[in-house]
């Protein structure tokens, strides 16, 4: 099974048209009632959606915009440090609200002018072919709640500060945006499934995971790395590996943990002529060597 799905909440539509998000009893918000009518609240916004529709607007608690702003503040301190120029720079153009969440719609009209992407909402796990192949229509399926206020600094659940903290700053790189299209492009030109999630982990390795050198120092790119203020302090003492299609596609990960495992791009122009190369070319055929080279 696709390793991303272990941590999506179960998300199921009652009779009488209500949500319920199914939280597993190790999450830290399973025993706040707030939290959980939030959640069941926010995942409804997200089934009721029709694709082309302005997405509806979550309407945030005092708590839950508070720790957005402390992350926000945490993160940028380390992105400084950590993260890559041309993601600081893009950060800088997209200028998204520090003190607050801000709403899916509009972080789609700060994105749009810059590279063409705009923010879907998702309710929870969204099939890897609509996920990755949406990509190349310049969509980002996005969740929409925000992690629970005692696990601030990392959550192994994909939230609304790391789909726009650590994506949407990306996604306001043209050079960046384009790898995103491209993976999106080859996600809907692969055929089988293997393939399919050869492509998804090439991305998890890169645009979610990926790091890079620059002026002699490893800064960040991916955005799992940049929205956890726990995970951004670790990254450089974790086993780092040469960029290579055929380990990244075939080794796996645990979505619950720090991830142990990194892969470095050269530079920006090296991640685009491997990575980007690659999304742009490949197929079941190629995909299949690069496999059998890895046995
Ligand atoms: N760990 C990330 C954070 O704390 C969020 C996250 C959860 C994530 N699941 C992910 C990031 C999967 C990348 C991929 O911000
Ligand atoms: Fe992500």
């Amino acid at each position: 099974m696709f390793e991303e799905a272990q941590y999506f909440a179960p998300v199921t539509a009652q009779e009488d048209g209500s949500v319920v998000v199914e939280l597993a009893s190790s999450h830290p918000g399973f025993a706040d009632p707030v939290y959980r009518a939030r959640r069941n609240a926010i995942a409804g916004l997200a089934v009721g959606y029709r694709p082309g529709a302005p997405v509806p607007a979550a309407e945030y608690t005092e708590r839950e915009h508070e720790v957005w702003a402390l992350v926000a503040r945490e993160l940028g301190v380390k992105h400084a440090v950590y993260a890559t120029a041309e993601y600081l720079h893009a950060a800088r153009r997209l200028g998204l609200p520090q003190e607050r969440i801000p709403q899916l719609e509009e972080v789609s009209e700060l994105l749009e002018p810059l590279t063409g992407f705009r923010y879907v909402p998702a309710a929870g796990l969204v099939p890897l072919r609509e996920f990755y192949g949406v990509l190349a229509d310049g969509l980002f399926h996005s969740t929409q709640y925000i992690r629970h206020h005692s696990v601030p600094f990392y959550t192994p659940e994909p939230d609304v500060l790391h789909e726009v903290i650590g994506h949407a700053n990306a996604l306001a790189s043209p050079r960046y945006a384009r790898l995103y299209r491209a993976a999106g492009e080859a996600a809907r030109r692969v055929e089988g499934e293997e393939a399919l999630e050869f492509v998804s982990k090439v991305f998890w390795f890169t645009l979610e995971f990926g790091v890079m050198r620059e002026a002699g120092e490893l800064k960040a790119y991916g955005a799992g790395i940049l929205s956890s203020y726990g995970e951004i302090e670790e990254f450089r003492g974790m086993d780092i590996r040469e960029l290579d299609l055929s380990a990244m596609g075939t080794t796996h990960y645990d979505i619950t943990k720090y991830q142990d495992v990194l892969f470095r791009a050269e530079s920006l122009q090296h991640l685009e002529d491997v990575v980007g190369g690659f999304w742009d070319t490949c197929d079941d055929d190629s995909i299949a060597k690069l496999v059998a080279s890895e046995l």
